[in-house]
């Protein structure tokens, strides 16, 4: 369908161009009348220099007084200040180029402006039939298959703002505002809308468990809904029940959840902890004969490896005696240093709110596992429509929320980046990026002596990932 063309010949300018900066215009409005139609947020094509193209700016102060240095000179909160009548004008901020004709083609839009407005040009206020024509060129370009029919403008309530869902999704955006103000009712409103694409491919964090009746088991649902387990599920998980074994942190979330950094001894007890995960990696990689993994690893590589070596390891550690002089034993240099991460490690271990990283089920401590979980999240069985995957942390305590968060975000980042090319073979959406929408409100990230608890090459990795939006 040709998108109609904006066409101001039958209509007045509201104003010509008074004063010029590289980002604004201030327009003067002669018609006292026609100032009362313009509001803040309007649209105002600006005539360009040829006949076929409009700078396009979007209204953000309306005024009654000259110039800046008037309004400095009046005191702002004397409202019987003088209100010099007939001096008006309005200022715009420039965001694109609209053009009658690009080419052989028809009408388009382009951000950036191509040249600064002239002085004494005319300015037109753009409604009606020229705001819908405006709107559809905004659209014109999106395939219908890619086309994220987001609603209507406010401004026009018969134009349909339409996004280009495959450039919406892999930007990265925010939805900021305060409590009540609708954040979450966005996010679950373009999750609807995304699910009519044909190849929407969204991971969502809900911390509070409030998606779940998005779920494909729930009236209307049609995501895709997985929990990370609560102290309830241990025993007999269900189906959509989400474990994140230890071995899938690195050293330094494991020790941002076990090290009491004001211990004196804590230098000590990382280094040993770091250790004895090294060694029992290692131990795990002989038993598997994996040799090409053994030549590379290191103590952060995701290896399953059993926590209670790495726990017996201390113990004994923490209570060798060594040969002395004299034929005497002494204490050996990890002696009675090691005690209190022991009770630490035993505390988190068995409380069962840790229990999906800690008490998982057995099945979990294997690579075809992991696998498995990024097919799971990743793609799907006939892999036509990756869709909307919700994950609900709300069991998860809020102490290391922030932690498991990017632990799972990271993994499906490294699974996807370091297996696309052998699993795209059999799963085409594997070649694609997954966006995460996530909820930043109640994630302040922890900060151990003025250190992030998490690595920064790790939050760089997730913050390039998990993106999108904030609800
Ligand atoms: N566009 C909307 N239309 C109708 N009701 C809405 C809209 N946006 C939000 N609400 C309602 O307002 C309330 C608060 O919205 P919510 O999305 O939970 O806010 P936030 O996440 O920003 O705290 C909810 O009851 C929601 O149903
Ligand atoms: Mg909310």
């Amino acid at each position: 369908m040709p998108t109609n063309v904006m066409s101001f010949e039958s209509q007045p300018p509201i104003g010509r161009v008074m004063s010029v900066d590289t980002m604004r215009v201030f327009v003067h409005i002669d018609d006292h009348e026609l100032l009362k139609k313009v509001m803040v947020g309007n649209l105002i094509a600006i005539q360009g220099a040829t006949g076929h193209q409009f700078l396009i700016s979007i209204v953000e102060r309306i005024t009654r007084l000259p110039s800046d240095t008037l309004i400095e000179a009046l005191d702002p909160a004397d409202e019987t200040a003088p209100q010099p009548d007939g001096m008006q004008d309005i200022r715009a901020v420039l965001v694109g180029t609209y053009r009658v004709k690009d080419g052989d083609s028809g009408p388009s839009f382009k951000r950036g402006a191509d040249s600064c407005p002239q002085i004494d040009q005319a300015c037109h206020l753009i409604q009606g039939p020229n705001l819908t024509a405006f709107m559809g060129v905004l659209t014109q370009d999106v395939p219908s298959d890619k086309a994220l029919r987001l609603g209507h403008f406010a401004i026009d309530p018969n134009a349909e703002a339409i996004a280009d869902g495959d450039r919406f999704f892999q930007r990265h955006a925010a939805i900021l505002g305060s409590t009540g103000s609708g954040k979450s009712y966005t996010v679950a409103s373009l999750l609807e809308r995304a699910n009519t694409l044909s190849h929407p491919n969204l991971l969502v964090f809900d911390m509070h468990g409030e998606y779940a009746s998005l779920a494909k088991d729930q009236d209307n649902g049609y995501a895709d809904y997985f929990k990370v387990a609560g102290p309830g599920d241990l025993s007999s998980p269900k189906p959509h029940s989400l474990f994140l074994p230890y071995w899938l942190l690195n050293r330094e979330e494991m020790l941002s959840m076990l090290l009491d950094r004001s211990d004196d001894n804590a230098p000590n007890q990382a280094m040993r902890f770091t250790g004895l995960v090294f060694e029992a990696k290692r131990a795990e990689l002989e038993k598997q004969g994996l040799k090409e993994v053994l030549a590379s690893f290191t103590v952060d590589s995701p290896i399953p490896y059993a926590l209670k070596t790495v726990k017996d390891g201390l113990i004994e550690d923490d209570q060798a005696m060594v040969p002395g002089s004299a034929g005497r034993d002494k204490q050996g240099p990890w002696y009675g240093k090691l005690t209190r991460f022991i009770s630490r490690l035993d505390a988190k271990t068995a409380d069962r709110r840790y229990g999906f990283l800690f008490q998982p089920p057995a099945e979990t401590s294997s690579y075809a596992w992991l696998q498995d979980l990024a097919v799971k999240f990743l793609s799907t069985k006939n892999d036509n429509k990756p869709g909307i995957k919700i994950i609900d942390f709300s069991e998860v305590p809020p102490d290391i929320l922030p932690t498991v968060v990017s632990v799972f975000a990271r993994i499906l980042y490294d699974v996807q980046f370091w297996m696309q090319r052998s699993l795209a073979r059999r799963y085409a959406s594997f070649a694609m990026r997954p966006t995460f929408i996530c909820q930043l409100g109640q994630m302040p990230m922890p900060r151990l002596r003025g250190r992030s608890t998490l690595s920064s090459g790790s939050q760089r990795k997730v913050g390039s990932t998990v993106s999108p939006f904030w609800s």
